[in-house]
């Protein structure tokens, strides 16, 4: 198993590129599944989850090519994928598959949508909470699906098509309101979605639907509305620039100090955590290439911060806040009100010597002096970066192992942290 090693202290300087965003890739790629043509997507990451879907995808029939590189392109453009479900051999998605990714449930809209039927694992536990699937059931319940749960399974059927109607969700839920979108999309009548998420994926998702003849206005707000068509066609659609790895580089630079350009991504998929950087002492400012972030010799201030659906701050930045928290000058608090249990990097940060009490869904840390280095384990995707962001600002040697967690959302993490000149590198085996 790979592990990192850091050596702490040094300054980050320089560019860091933005990949494409796992969160919006996902769903895209899913997307494929409602139609007969080729759906062609541009600036996908690549990334574990990413071959992990492709393998899913191909378990349904879905045949794809990975467009070689064109003159100009270097391994920092993201990769060009064409899926095409021409046919559909096979409507069930099975648990061995399913339990390595939790996204891939979602397939079961578009399968349900196309062909009537689905019959998808229930994804099962996750380190970061229960992370239950009732309101995508719910949502599909309301487009007429009928829904049976047996041996673990979902089995989802409409035989007759699915029909438009009203879907409210009791929570805000990235997921369901996926789901809600693709069924909705072949689905005969119209959709109303209310309190759906807002997140920039879903926006890219949607903009991708349009592009296959969707009919979605809304998108972006908390009410979208659909008019089902009978069928959907090809595209080509570019990911968006991925906002969590955005927001993690920052919390580097702004643990490290010094002064990095990320290039090709956009403040306005991030500006509530951009602002929380700026109250912490840190100068972020919007540049053609994309966003700089800078903190040079002042310290890093405490700032409370609560976790909220978009446009609040991500609960996917909070491990790597608070990592940035535990050197700041006085005692901060953070709020996780999205997943319960996502406080698995509390106990790591501490083998830094990060003081941090859990109350509940809250978070109080006391910053402390110095950190430093000691062998940690990652435990999900965005603690395990933390645990980077901690280490890259202590003294003397972290050894971060299980970095599996990482490659599963980080494309070339230690690469482009050491073109800025971290002490960062990958210990094989
Ligand atoms: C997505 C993101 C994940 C992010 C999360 C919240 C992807 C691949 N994953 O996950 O990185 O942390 O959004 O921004 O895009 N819930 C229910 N019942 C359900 C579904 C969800 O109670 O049927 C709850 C969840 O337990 C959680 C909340 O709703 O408390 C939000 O979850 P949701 O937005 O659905 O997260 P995901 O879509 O799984």
């Amino acid at each position: 198993m790979d592990r990192i090693r850091i050596r702490g202290g040094a300054p980050l300087n320089g560019t860091i590129p933005i990949s494409g965003a796992k969160n919006a890739a996902l769903p895209l790629m899913i997307a494929s599944l409602l139609t007969e043509d080729t759906l062609e997507l541009v600036n996908v990451p690549r990334l574990a989850d990413i071959s992990s879907l492709l393998r899913i995808l191909s378990n349904h029939g879905v045949d794809h090519t990975i467009a070689g590189k064109r003159p100009g392109q270097t391994t920092e453009t993201g990769q060009t994928i064409r899926l095409s479900a021409k046919t559909i051999i096979d409507t069930t998605a099975p648990y061995e598959l399913v339990s390595t990714m939790r996204a891939s449930f979602w397939v079961v809209a578009p399968l349900l949508a196309r062909l009537g039927e689905a019959k998808v694992s229930m994804p099962g536990g996750c380190a970061i909470g229960t992370r239950p699937v009732d309101l995508l059931i719910m949502a599909l319940e309301r487009l007429g699906a009928q829904i049976e749960i047996d041996a673990g399974y979902v089995l989802a059927k409409a035989p007759r098509g699915l029909k438009g109607g009203e879907i409210a969700f009791p929570k805000v839920t990235v997921g369901g309101t996926h789901v809600a979108l693709m069924a909705a999309a072949l689905a005969d009548g119209t959709t109303v979605i209310e309190n759906a998420a807002r997140e920039p994926e879903v926006v890219d998702l949607a903009a991708c639907l349009s592009k296959m003849g969707a009919r979605i206005e809304g998108a972006g707000s908390a009410r979208i509305v659909v008019d089902g068509v009978s069928r959907l066609h090809g595209a080509t659609h570019e990911v968006l620039p991925d906002r969590i790895e955005t927001g993690t580089y920052a919390m580097a630079v702004a643990m490290t100090g010094g002064e990095v350009t990320l290039e090709n991504t956009r403040p306005e998929l991030l500006e509530s955590a951009l602002d929380v950087l700026r109250q912490a002492g840190v100068e972020v400012s919007a540049v053609n290439e994309g966003i700089r972030i800078r903190r040079n010799g002042g310290g890093i201030a405490p700032v409370d911060v609560t976790t909220d659906p978009f446009p609040g701050f991500p609960t996917d930045l909070q491990a790597q806040f608070m990592a940035l928290m535990t050197r700041a000058a006085g005692t901060s608090r953070i709020r996780e009100t999205i997943f319960e249990n996502r406080f698995m990097h509390v106990q790591e940060l501490a083998r830094l010597g990060a003081r941090i009490q859990l109350d509940g869904e809250t978070a109080t840390i006391e910053g402390v002096d110095r950190l430093k280095g000691a062998p940690v384990m990652a435990t999900d995707l965005r603690a395990s970066v933390s645990l980077v962001i901690a280490a890259l600002a202590a003294e003397g040697e972290t050894m971060v192992n299980r970095v599996y967690h990482l490659d599963r959302g980080f494309e070339r993490l230690e690469d482009k942290l050491a073109r800025c000149g971290a002490a960062i590198e990958r210990v094989s085996g």
